[in-house]
């Protein structure tokens, strides 16, 4: 099966071709941070427009880079879910006009469960039950991952997510739009122990407000390094070494927030296989010290490569085709949803 996946659930464009099970023949991603970056934030209405703009020579180029046409493709598969609902709304609509008019079948996916799977494009065999994390700018979401499609939602961030604290602190430091890559760079020349920031505490001990057992904050953090910058530059200009540091320590802070309770997880829920993604999952700092907890703990995790990790089309692909292939089929009358969580 040849399949065609679109993706435009926030600010970037995406299509990808897949030959199923999992060979990518093409993976295209026209990011719009430039549009956004000036505004620290993705501007919805401007996000809309820009994927009207690149869907239709992103789908003529990613063929011709698959070397297949129209004709060729299998099933036609898009983001019918979550994520800002005209943005949705482009690259579902188009997906379900060139499904309508080619007579092919068509599957709408949850992007969540794409980031999911975004792993299993690239590894083999990873075992079940295992314990995913969506780590992106909307979303830090911690599952037990049953088999393909069954998900249950262990905990979530109660208040920002872990990419929106990135973007916000890079905001703050003046370091520019999106914030994760720019801090993962900039925290590579900074002390990580240079400032103490603590952890959010669990219901588990006494606690100053609760959460649940497996949800994250972030925003307490996102205070405290606000407070803490405030106070040096009271006193005068911040050096760029000073940055770095406060950077760093933010890092890894959030760092420690992420494995602890992903090791947690796959303890108490004797998982021995962990798999992250989302724009999150791409940080070098989150990698090297999940690779080390994860061995130290006898736990084998499989990371995505950065291009699976950040938003894609294949994993959307990868997703609509095992649906597709199980016979399922979505009506093209299926809307456009901003909310939708799974495993709940
Ligand atoms: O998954 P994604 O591309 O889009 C969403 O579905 O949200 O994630 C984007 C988020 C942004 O907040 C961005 O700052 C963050 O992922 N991000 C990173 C890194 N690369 C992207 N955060 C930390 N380190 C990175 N290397
Ligand atoms: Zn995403």
């Amino acid at each position: 099966m040849i399949i065609l996946g679109i993706e435009s659930s926030c600010d970037e464009t995406a299509v990808a071709v897949l030959k199923s099970p999992k060979e990518i023949l093409s993976n295209i991603v026209a990011s719009q941070d430039e549009i956004h970056a000036r505004f620290g934030g993705v501007v919805p209405e401007l996000a809309s427009r820009r994927h009207m703009e690149m869907v239709v020579p992103l789908l003529e180029q990613a063929l011709r880079e698959a070397n297949v046409s129209l004709k060729d493709i299998d099933g036609i598969v898009a983001t019918r879910a979550p994520g800002l609902i005209g943005s949705i709304l482009v690259g579902l609509s188009f997906a379900k006009a060139l499904a309508y008019a080619n007579k092919k079948p068509f599957f709408g996916v949850n992007h969540l469960e794409g980031h999911l799977n975004a792993a299993h494009i690239e590894h083999e065999n990873i075992p079940y039950p295992h314990i995913g994390l969506v780590v992106s700018g909307g979303h830090t979401s911690l599952y037990l991952v049953k088999e393909f499609g069954k998900y249950k939602m262990l905990g979530a961030t109660r208040d920002d997510a872990a990419g929106e604290a990135y973007d916000k602190v890079a905001k703050l430091l003046g370091l520019g739009y999106p914030g994760g890559p720019i801090i993962d760079r900039i925290a590579k020349s900074g002390n990580p122990k240079a400032f103490k920031f603590s952890l959010p505490r669990f219901s588990t001990g006494a606690s100053v407000f609760e959460i649940g057992e497996y949800d994250f904050s972030f925003s307490g953090l996102k205070t405290a390094v606000m407070l803490q910058f405030k106070k040096i530059s009271g006193k005068g200009t911040i050096s760029s070494d000073t940055v770095a540091d406060i950077a760093a320590s933010f890092q890894h802070t959030v760092v420690e927030i992420i494995c602890r309770q992903i090791i947690r997880a796959a303890t108490e829920k004797k998982c021995k296989a962990v798999i992250i993604s989302g724009g999150v999952a791409a940080n070098s700092a989150l990698r090297a010290r999940l690779i080390d907890a994860c061995n130290e703990n006898g736990i084998k995790l499989f990371l995505p490569s950065m291009k699976y990790c950040t938003d894609n089309a294949a994993m959307i692909a990868y997703v609509g085709a095992r649906y597709l292939e199980m016979g399922k089929v979505s009506d093209l009358s299926i809307p456009a949803i901003a909310n939708e969580e799974i495993g709940v």
